[in-house]
């Protein structure tokens, strides 16, 4: 598995993103409107590494409660799978906790992912190839 991005929770996703263009992050693409998440995304990079700024737009948005948590703050890294399933079944016997169905992601491409939770190092995504 490789690290696709690391997810970035941003109560103020306009902001945010002058804030860390301000630091030479460029923009991957535009804004997506993910209607299934209820939540705006958008994608930066620098010197090599994605970030993926992820704001609710709606109280009943899956990362809603999250941004109540932890504020302004990574909270995922994305790992983009070799073999989906086999990867899955890895990070399953290694302890993680699935935390959804893999779900069409429309900010990559239509790619399908799935969250998963380990005891002892939080939230990790899983991307297909
Ligand atoms: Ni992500």
């Amino acid at each position: 598995m490789k690290i696709h991005h690391i997810g970035y929770l941003v109560k103020r996703i306009e902001k945010a993103a002058q804030a860390f263009a301000a630091l030479g992050y460029v923009q991957e693409g535009g804004m997506t409107c993910d209607e299934g998440r209820k939540a705006h995304i958008l994608f930066l990079q620098k010197d090599g590494y994605r970030i993926e700024l992820i704001s609710p737009f709606a109280p009943d948005s899956v990362v809603a409660g999250l941004l109540k948590t932890y504020k302004n703050a990574p909270y995922h890294i994305c790992y983009e799978a070799a073999d989906f399933a086999r990867d899955l079944e890895a990070l399953e016997q290694g302890g993680y906790v699935r935390m959804d169905e893999p779900a069409v992601a429309p900010a990559i491409g239509g790619r399908k992912v799935t969250f998963l939770m380990h005891p002892a190092m939080g939230m990790v995504e899983l991307l297909e190839p």
